[in-house]
Formats: C-alpha cells, structure tokens, sequence
C-alpha cells in the first residue's frame, strides 16, 4: 500500500432542509486516498458523491469526523488556511467546464498560474507543457468556442493542474460528454496518475468508467458499501 495523503475518518454531513428535517447525506465515512493513485468514488445520483469530494477538497465541512490532508486535520484550521490549501495544495475539475470565453486555451491556463503566484519566467513553458501533457498542444490557441466539448476538458484539467498541486478532485467530470470522449478523459487521468504520479480523486455514476481506476469505492445513500 502507497503512503495515504488524504483520509476521512467518521464523516458524517447532515444538512437540515426548509422543513426543519435533516438528511444525513453521509454517515460515518471512513476512506483513505493514496498518494500516485486514481480512486473512484461511485454511485447513483443522490448517493452523497458530491457531499463526499466537497469536504475531501476542503469546500464543505463535515458535521462529524476528520479529514486528514498531508498530516493536518484540515476541518480545524481557519476558512483563511483552507483557502490557501484548496489554491496551493488541491485542483478542482468540474462536471461543466468553466473556460473564460473570452480567452484562448493558452491565456486560460496561464490565468490561473498567474493567480497562483506561479514564478513569471516559467509561466509560459509549464502552459506548453500542460498542454502536451492533455493532448492540446496544437490547439493552444483556440478559443473555447473553437474546441470540442472533450477539448474543453482537457484545457480545463490543463488549468487545474499547472500549478503542481499534490490531488487533484474531479466531481463528474464526464458526465456531459458522449461515452468515447469520457473515455479518454479518464485514460488521461490514468496516464497523469501513471507516468507523473498525481494524486487524483474522481466520482462518477457511469459503470463504464470504473475500469482505469487504481481503487473503487461504491456508495449507496451516503454509505461505503464496496471497496475494491
Ligand atoms: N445543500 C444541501 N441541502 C440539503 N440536502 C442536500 C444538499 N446537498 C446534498 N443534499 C442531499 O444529500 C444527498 C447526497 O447528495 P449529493 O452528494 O449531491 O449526491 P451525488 O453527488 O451522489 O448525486 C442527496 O439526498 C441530496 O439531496
Ligand atoms: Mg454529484
């Protein structure tokens, strides 16, 4: 077993409706993410995936339990210290990608390096090696409007990862595209994983998807039920 970089220890989240119930969207979670590996997170809509990644990547708060990130109990610290952990340490790839129009896929990925205080004078080389590294370096300077739907992707999990974070979260991040472009969105994060030994956390609904994956967990109604 590699070394784990990410745990969850007892998470429960409970969220209380309009009606003053409450739905206990996870209950008592326990998983742990190991470092240079690609582990799925699958299950029906509805079953607490997003709940589950959301307080993994530090942007919600689990009502019970700890989450463990490279030796900190992150639901300790400050909103301020993990602001600075979710922008320095983590990257986000979401379900509908987030392109500024505006901006080619260059300018796009060298924003958010910008953002990131990367050192100006290696800016430019790290945007062409992203690019390479998702298979768009011929498509550098188009703009959004010009790519497909997988190009889009894969320019938006260039931005997410040009910055060297240590994980990488992707909430469904093909549930919009047809079946054989999320295929290879997937075997792209396989390769990220195999052949640069990034951390990357991904859910899905798609059965088919589950295969490239290192490590499965299965949740049903905000329960773990498999492990595989
Ligand atoms: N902000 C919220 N307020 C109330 N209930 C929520 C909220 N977010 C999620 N839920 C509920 O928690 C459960 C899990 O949701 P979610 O994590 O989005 O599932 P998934 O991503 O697997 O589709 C669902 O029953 C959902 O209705
Ligand atoms: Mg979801």
């Amino acid at each position: 077993m590699g070394e784990v970089i990410l745990s969850a220890q007892n998470v429960c989240r409970d969220f209380k409706i309009g009606d003053g119930s409450v739905v206990s969207a996870l209950k008592n979670i326990n998983i742990e993410i190991e470092q240079g590996k690609l582990t799925v997170l699958r299950g029906r809509s509805g079953s607490g995936k997003t709940t589950l990644i959301n307080i993994l990547g530090a942007l919600d708060k689990p009502t019970k339990g700890k989450v463990v990130f490279d030796g900190r109990d992150i639901t300790k610290l400050s909103e301020k210290k993990r602001d600075n952990i979710r922008r320095r340490e983590m990257a986000f790839v979401f379900q509908s990608v987030a392109l500024m129009s505006g901006l080619t896929a260059f300018e796009n990925v060298d924003f958010m390096l910008r953002l990131a205080n990367y050192p100006y004078n290696k800016r430019r080389a790290r945007v062409v090696e992203v690019m390479t590294a998702v298979g768009l370096d011929k498509r550098m300077h188009h703009r959004p409007s010009e790519m497909s739907g997988g190009e889009q992707q894969r320019t938006a999990i260039a931005r997410a990862i040009a910055h060297e974070p240590l994980i990488v979260f992707a909430d469904e991040p093909t549930a919009e595209l047809d079946t054989a472009t999320a295929l290879h969105i997937v075997k792209l994060f396989k390769e990220l994983v195999a052949e640069r030994g990034m951390t990357i956390i991904m859910t899905t609904h798609d059965p088919s998807m589950m295969d490239v994956a290192d490590k499965v967990y299965t949740l049903e109604d905000g329960e773990i039920v498999e492990q595989l």
